[in-house]
Formats: C-alpha cells, sequence, structure tokens
C-alpha cells in the first residue's frame, strides 16, 4: 500500500474544498481516489465516509481526507468504526498534533469552515507528520480494545 495515495470523500458541503484538496495533491504528486460526491446535489455525509473507511478498512488506502459543511458529522461517522482515527482539524498544529499523538488516518475538514490555503496548509502537515509512537500507542489501542470489550458484553446480553 503506497503512503502517496490518498482516499478523498465528501458531501456537499464539502464538495468545493475536495475539489481544490484533489488538484492540490495531484500536483504534489499523489495519487487519488475520489469517492465522491461528484458536484453540490444535496446528500447524506454518513454515506460518503463509509466509502472512505472501507478503503482505509480494506487497505486500498493508508490516509483519508473527508469533508462537510464543519466537518463534524463526516468525522463523527467516520469515526464509528473500529481501526478509523479521524481527526478534525482547524489549523496545521492540530493537523501535527493528530498524527504525532493520535495517528489519525483520516482528516476531517470543514469546508465551509476554513479557507483553501489554510486548508492545504494543513494538508501538507498532516500528510508529512509522523506518529510518535511510544505512550501514544498504548492509548490508540485502548480506542479499539475498549470498543470490542463493550460490543462483546453488549452482544452477550450483559448491556
Ligand atoms: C449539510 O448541510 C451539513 O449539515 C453537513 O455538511 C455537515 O456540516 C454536517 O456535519
Amino acid at each position: 500500500m503506497s503512503e502517496k495515495i490518498v482516499a478523498l470523500g465528501s458531501d456537499h458541503g464539502g464538495f468545493r474544498l475536495k475539489e481544490e484538496i484533489k488538484n492540490f495533491l495531484v500536483s504534489r504528486g499523489y495519487e487519488v481516489k475520489d469517492f465522491g460526491t461528484k458536484d453540490e446535489t444535496s446528500v447524506d455525509y454518513p454515506d460518503y465516509a463509509f466509502q472512505v473507511v472501507k478503503a482505509i478498512l480494506n487497505k486500498e488506502v493508508e490516509k483519508g481526507i473527508i469533508m462537510c459543511g464543519t466537518g463534524i458529522g463526516i468525522s463523527i461517522s467516520a469515526n464509528r468504526f473500529p481501526g478509523i482515527r479521524a481527526a478534525l482539524c482547524w489549523d496545521s498544529y492540530t493537523a501535527k498534533m493528530s498524527r504525532l499523538h493520535n495517528n489519525s488516518n483520516l482528516l476531517a475538514l470543514g469546508g465551509r469552515i476554513i479557507g483553501v490555503e489554510l486548508a492545504k496548509d494543513i494538508v501538507e502537515t498532516w500528510l508529512t507528520t509522523d506518529f510518535e509512537g511510544g505512550r501514544h500507542e498504548r492509548r490508540i489501542n485502548k480506542l479499539d480494545e475498549l470498543a470490542k470489550k463493550f460490543w462483546e458484553e453488549y452482544l452477550r446480553g450483559d448491556k
């Protein structure tokens, strides 16, 4: 799986920013897998989050960038799935920290919140910052361990 392939997905609120980010990534030598949406017709953000989540969980790509109007709905949607760590970022610092400490594999952006140039800066920082590991590894492992424990108990009928 190449680090140079990035999955993209958005609803109508993130569509314009997705197109800008797609051109930016291509200009930087990345290959892009665009899971839509294709225009500004109103659609539902969970459907587009799920397409990008599947590409990550099926190991087609390592990272993806998802966008809706605020970035909130699409990040909430993506974070429902084990193995996904979607970070809603609004500046380069949050983008950097989400890689260093959280090993985020999805970057969420608000297409109606941030400007295109800031978004490009965030994307560049996010794609080029490596996970620090160490104590942070233990913490991110707990995300899925705790969820797994919950679902096992729930499905057994203990909850
Ligand atoms: C769509 O109008 C808007 O609700 C959506 O893009 C997003 O901002 C939701 O969190």
